[in-house]
């Protein structure tokens, strides 16, 4: 049977970087509040001027690299985003340009923290309708912009970088995406939004007074449904497959809280060496989170040929997945 199978990972971080020491100047917050609460010790983010596609850019060079395929040779580009470039037009143009893939065609997806997971379901169908031969899936954000510095509940958690997998098609058995479920409920769209800036509020001088132009989040109560939502989805995908949490030899989840991920690992009875856990380096890069958490598992040996690899994520408003991989 022909599937998609990534046959290569990249990434990319920006130099700078915020601590929780540096966020204690900041804002009424503590080192220890952020650890304990979260796992973030630290975050990067982009240099004034440093775009999305900048960093999409480099992680889809690294990945390109590191399978030798040059950009002429790439079908479809698609960058998983909530901070894009500009409204118009999408990111993944200026991805194509910057790489020079001439070939390509490219757009962009809003999932949030689901977006990288939406946007390889996307190219999944891609290479198995035969609409393109060698995709590159992107989760790139600069959550920088439109993070908000003086609120405490927020500051601390969100981040930038980017992170790419090239996918292409496969005849190997039993190798690539094994199964894709999706999900989103739009009825919990005010857990987590920035009030302006759409076509329904647009940037006016009130909005920016308000400081309505950055993410607001009622995390507590995004926090009491991620674990419920992860394990359901994720015994949907394995139970498709006649497969159980047993099944997996790695779980690469989407990094919101540490919290969240060993809530999981609990219920699913994984043991630490099969959970990837990176948010402590990270923080939460939304869409470039599993990507960046996958490509950080690959490039240290985590993961070995034939392995079963679960991804899953939760993220607003509310959006969740959840996708099985033979590697
Ligand atoms: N430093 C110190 N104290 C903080 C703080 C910070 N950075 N942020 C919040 N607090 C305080 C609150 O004001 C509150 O104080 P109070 O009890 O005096 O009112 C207390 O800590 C507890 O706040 P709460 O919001 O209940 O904390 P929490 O344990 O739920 O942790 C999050 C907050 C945001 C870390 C957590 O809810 C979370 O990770 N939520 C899920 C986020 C998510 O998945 N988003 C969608 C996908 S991106």
């Amino acid at each position: 049977m022909m599937r998609a199978k990534i046959v290569s990972t990249g990434s990319y971080l920006p130099e700078k970087t915020l601590t929780n020491r540096d966020l204690e100047q900041m804002v009424d917050t503590s080192d220890e509040w952020i650890t304990q609460r979260t796992g973030i010790k630290v975050r990067h983010i982009a240099s004034d001027g440093e775009a999305t596609s900048d960093l999409a850019y480099k992680a889809a060079l690294d990945a390109l690299n590191n399978a030798n395929v040059d950009s002429m040779d790439i079908d479809a580009i698609i960058v998983a985003t909530v901070t894009p470039d500009k409204p118009l037009p999408a990111t993944a143009l200026f991805v194509q340009e910057k790489l020079g893939a001439k070939n390509a065609f490219g757009f962009d997806i809003n999932a949030a923290c689901s977006g990288f997971m939406y946007a390889l379901s996307v190219a999944d169908g891609y290479v198995r309708s035969n609409l393109a031969e060698k995709v590159l899936v992107i989760g790139a954000e600069t959550l920088s912009r439109i993070t908000d510095y003086k609120d405490r509940s927020t500051c601390v958690i969100f981040a930038d970088g980017a992170a790419c997998v090239l996918l292409e098609k496969t005849d190997e058995e039993n190798k690539g995406i094994l199964g894709i479920k999706l999900h989103s409920d739009g009825g919990y769209t005010d857990l987590m939004q920035v009030p302006a800036m759409g076509s329904l509020n647009p940037c006016t001088k009130q909005a920016i007074d308000n400081r309505d132009i950055y993410i607001k989040m009622k995390g507590n109560e995004t926090f009491k449904m991620s674990i419920r939502s992860i394990m359901d989805v994720s015994r949907e995908v394995l139970s498709d497959l006649d497969m159980d949490f047993e099944d997996v030899d790695l779980m690469i989840p989407h990094q919101a809280n540490k919290r969240i991920i060993e809530g999981v690992a609990k219920r699913a009875k994984l043991p630490d060496e099969k959970v990837v856990i990176t948010i402590d380096k990270h923080a939460n890069t939304s869409a470039a989170s599993i990507p960046l958490a996958l490509d950080w598992a690959n490039k240290n040996g985590k993961i070995k040929q034939g392995d079963t690899i679960l991804l899953n994520s939760f993220g607003a408003s509310l959006t969740w997945s959840a996708a099985v991989i033979r590697w």
